[in-house]
């Protein structure tokens, strides 16, 4: 069993640098694996990165983090993975990783997923450039959920982080009319094909804990909506590969 400490929507900022410094200075003695949902920052600026890369620098255990759409607000992306990379958060951007934790595989794909509803109200591949591009940006993010699983499939345990939501019912609370821009249920049609042990996301700060892809856990895990600074998840370890029939010879 591998102990996960889950966040999203920590929105760091010089007025909460204590309260993120000592959320993550307790958090290596309650999990063996920290992954962050995205909206790392307010509102995107480099110096709230910093409050959280100082957090981080200081923890022991792996820490995985994708962004959010606040990080990109200020123009400074690409600033704030580099400031979280070079304290050790391994930045996750259409892209996948593993590591060792508690003698298990653990391999994370992350992607920060982007908008196009759920159905009754789905944005279409139809129309002017702009919106069709809107609908490819999301695609892009299907397509990078795929590969990540299919390259780890040999992972005893297979986690998929995300910023938007995969499914409408972590963002039930929200206004209905928001819900196209909260996330896709495009980004959960790679996780159904491939498979997965669980999905991760933030993003709808007044949304619901959980939901399902078919028979795997999908988590709301922004603060707004766990109401603490980390939820902890245990997950049980090796998939069972004994139920794998395999013919020998006649
Ligand atoms: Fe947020
Ligand atoms: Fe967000």
């Amino acid at each position: 069993m591998i102990r996960i400490a889950a966040a999203g929507d920590v929105h760091a900022s010089e007025a909460t640098r204590d309260r993120v410094e000592s959320a993550f200075e307790r958090v290596e003695q309650e999990a063996d694996v920290v992954l962050l949902a995205g909206d790392l920052t307010t509102t995107g600026e480099v110096e709230q990165a910093v409050v959280l890369a100082d957090a981080c620098r200081v923890v022991s255990i792996p820490v995985f983090a994708v962004l959010g759409n606040h990080d990109f607000h200020g123009g400074h992306a690409d600033e704030i993975a580099e400031q979280l990379a070079d304290a050790g958060v391994r930045m996750l951007d259409r892209s996948w990783a593993t590591c060792e934790v508690a003698g298990l595989q653990l391999g994370v794909v992350g992607t920060k997923g982007f908008v196009g509803g759920f159905p009754g109200c789905v944005l279409p591949d139809f129309g002017e450039p702009l919106l069709r591009e809107v609908y490819a940006e999301t695609t892009r993010d299907a397509e990078a959920i795929a590969r990540g699983l299919r390259e780890l499939v040999h992972c005893d345990l297979r986690i998929v982080l995300l910023h938007y939501a995969p499914v409408e019912a972590t963002v039930m609370g929200e206004p209905a009319g928001i819900h196209v821009l909260l996330g896709s249920d495009r980004l959960a049609t790679p996780i159904a094909e491939c498979g997965a042990d669980l999905v991760l996301h933030g993003h709808a700060h007044a949304g619901s804990f959980e939901g399902r892809i078919g028979q795997i856990p999908v988590y709301n895990v922004a603060v707004h909506v766990t109401g603490r600074d980390f939820w902890i998840i245990d997950l049980e370890g090796a998939r069972d590969r004994s139920s794998v029939e395999v013919e020998g010879p006649a």
